[in-house]
């Protein structure tokens, strides 16, 4: 069967970066353009509670200039909701979001908070907007994403590329054996989080696998050269993982 990985860009720490100094530069949608333009398959972009980085118009503006799929990311809450509603993104990842946290630390509890995420889960795919949810690579939590009927799941990678020696292994086979599981249960399933040139190889390697989501690394990649050369270097890299595990790379 032919398998294609996806590269989503995350353009939030653009947006970061402009809101130090609260003005216009650099842009997050010209980034996104440019984003498209070196191989990206995908945007995303996290609308947060506290508009940390992404805006209101922000989103507005991708939904109007984009031509690649936007990939929402929000929290379960009735503002992001009626957002996601407003502008039916192709897709949205449900995500959990605390104000104190400096980014998505984990994933979902997917299995624990059936009762709140359902009606959301529910109301996204009534809109025809494809829902994923944020969860650790874990069989509990996958089998809560097949009970919400979510059609997709992302797998938090953020314990492997944190890890060292041999706990990296350890964290990898999390990951193999959760994207093993995704197929088995139906689900389409996708990865982010942490990811660098280091670490992106072996997740890239997953077969069952078809997106990555990379934004923080690449953001500050591009500080030393470049945009356009980072994301085409983490596409390389990607579709040299994928193919030397027998797949195939995005068309
Ligand atoms: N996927 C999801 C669901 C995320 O929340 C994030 C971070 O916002 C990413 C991927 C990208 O992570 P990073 O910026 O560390 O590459």
């Amino acid at each position: 069967m032919k398998r294609v990985l996806r590269l989503g860009v995350n353009i939030d720490h653009v947006a970061t970066i402009r809101n130090a100094r609260g003005g216009r530069h650099p842009d997050p949608i010209r980034a996104a353009k440019l984003a498209e333009d070196a191989g990206a398959d995908g945007i995303t972009a996290h609308l947060r509670e506290d508009r940390r980085h992404i805006s209101d118009d922000d989103i507005a503006a991708l939904m109007a200039k984009l031509e690649v799929p936007l990939n929402l990311e929000m929290a379960a809450t009735d503002e992001m909701l009626k957002i996601a509603l407003r502008h039916r993104p192709h897709a949205a990842c449900i995500v959990p979001e605390k104000r104190e946290e400096r980014t998505t630390e984990g994933g979902l509890d997917a299995a624990g908070g059936r009762r709140h995420l359902k009606p959301y889960v529910e109301a996204l795919k009534k809109a025809g907007i494809r829902v994923s949810l944020f969860i650790e690579p874990d069989a509990a939590q996958l089998e809560a994403a097949v009970r919400l009927g979510a059609p997709v799941v992302e797998l938090h990678t953020g314990a492997y590329c944190e890890a060292r020696g041999r706990n990296r292994e350890t964290q990898y086979r999390r990951l193999l054996d959760a994207a093993g599981v995704a197929e088995t249960l139906g689900l389409e399933c996708h990865a982010g989080h942490g990811l660098t040139y280091t670490t992106v190889g072996p997740v890239a390697a997953i077969p069952t696998i078809v997106e990555l989501n990379i934004g923080h690394f690449l953001i500050g990649e591009a500080i030393f050269g470049g945009l356009e050369s980072a994301i085409k270097r983490m596409r390389a890299l990607m579709d040299k993982a994928r193919s030397e595990a027998g797949g195939e790379r995005s068309a």
